[in-house]
């Protein structure tokens, strides 16, 4: 696509984490991901928008210190702007100059953007018909919002020529590797809070042959020991709809008993201090904070001999003091592997980044819902949308 000159409005996710009382930029790594984007337009007239978190949340907040740290990342002149779409925000796209990047506010200050609906509801909003009659081109480089439907992300792709940024590109490419043909043994690492964006990803990959071992930790752990009988403790507030996944989990061990991999033991907290113990032997009725030593050791062992390995989700609540073990074990494991290994999702990449051995990944994604759609097999309404507007693009070069 020519961008030279051209007024693109560039949809990003920069949506990062924040520190609660200063709310300064606790991991930039999502604003570094888009450098790749941004040096491509070194011509062209951009418009950056992304969200920052949801209304009513505490980091629900502008984009001045993510439009600050943007310009580390890149060459162009960056201003921000207090505005979304009301008459200043207008008059400021209007005179963007080739080689600058305007950041407007967060977007979802904006109402309509955080309606989730059918694109050809989207484009009848205020937001994607204003913002459409400003613009030549709409690039999307927000994989990790892929997910939603929304006016930015589905809406303006209706509207407007568009085309998929580079950090999209990679993040897709990864993904085709590991649903395609990735190389075996193939391990997945999945733990977390959520049980219902992990269980569908098991079903899939493992229905179509993609992994080989999937080693469990978090609240998945727990789910898939209850479903082999064990009785772990957890907390009922854990899971939502917990029958409906026991149900699947219990499908799933019978069906795969050898590739679903239950720690041995868990890690607790008692009189202030961890205390492992065998999965079947708890101490109290509280619920297990970490994977044990053990499931450590094995855990690791499994993962140094496999050419391919996908982690998503910490393994136990690394936030508290001695329980960070597992997930810091592991993700050091994945690390020294010589394979192709991807890690996604905010908590492990945070990690990952603090402990500074994020370049020791093959792919560091800067999604977690996003990713974990693809592999369970689900469409992302965010791709689909460029495919559409690709197919009209080649469609009119048909015509002329
Ligand atoms: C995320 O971090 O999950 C993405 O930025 C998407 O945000 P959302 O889950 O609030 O839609
Ligand atoms: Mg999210």
């Amino acid at each position: 696509m020519e961008t030279s000159g051209k007024k693109v409005f560039l949809r990003v996710d920069i949506n990062v984490p924040l520190d609660p009382s200063t709310h300064e930029i606790l991991d930039d790594t999502r604003i570094k991901a888009i450098s790749t984007t941004l040096k491509q337009l070194e011509d062209a007239r951009v418009i950056l928008g992304s969200h920052q978190s949801r209304p009513g949340k505490d980091d629900f907040t502008s984009l001045e210190p993510h439009a600050e740290v943007l310009r580390k990342y890149c060459g162009q002149k960056v201003r921000w702007i207090d505005d979304v779409l009301g008459p200043h925000a207008r008059q400021e796209i209007g005179k963007v100059q080739p080689g600058q990047v305007l950041v407007l506010d967060n977007l979802r200050f904006c109402s309509e953007e955080n309606i989730d609906d059918r694109p050809d509801k989207l484009v009848k909003t205020h937001l994607v018909k204003r913002l459409a009659s400003l613009f030549d081109l709409y690039i999307n480089d927000a994989f990790a919002t892929a997910h939603r439907s929304q006016p930015t992300i589905t809406g303006l792709t209706e509207l407007l020529p568009s085309a998929a940024g580079r950090l999209m590109e990679k993040e897709l490419g990864a993904v085709s590797t590991l649903l395609l043909e990735p190389k075996r043994p193939c391990v997945y690492v999945l733990g977390g809070a959520k049980v219902e964006d992990k269980v569908p990803v098991i079903e899939h990959i493992l229905a179509r042959d993609k992994a080989d071992r999937i080693l469990l930790g978090g609240v998945p752990a727990k789910l898939f020991l209850r479903a082999s009988d064990v009785k772990v403790p957890f907390d009922a507030t854990e899971i939502s709809n917990y029958e409906l996944f026991l149900e699947r989990a219990r499908k799933l061990v019978k069906s795969y008993r050898d590739r679903i991999v239950v720690p041995v033991d868990l890690a607790y907290e008692e009189r202030g201090k961890r205390t492992d113990h065998a999965v079947d032997v708890a101490p109290s009725t509280d619920t297990a904070l970490d994977v044990g030593k053990r499931t450590i050791e094995k855990y690791s062992k499994i993962i140094d001999g496999a050419a391919t390995v996908v982690a998503n989700g910490p393994l136990g609540v690394f936030e508290r003091n001695g329980f960070d073990w597992g997930t810091k074990s592991i993700l050091e494991s994945i690390a020294n592997v010589k394979g192709y290994t991807v890690i996604g999702g905010g908590h492990l990449v945070g990690l990952a980044t603090i402990h500074g051995i994020e370049s020791q990944f093959s792919h560091v994604s800067t999604a977690g819902g996003a990713m974990l759609s693809l592999l369970a097999g689900q469409s992302l309404p965010g791709v689909d949308a460029l495919v559409r507007a690709a197919a009209r693009t080649r469609g009119s070069a048909n015509d002329s």
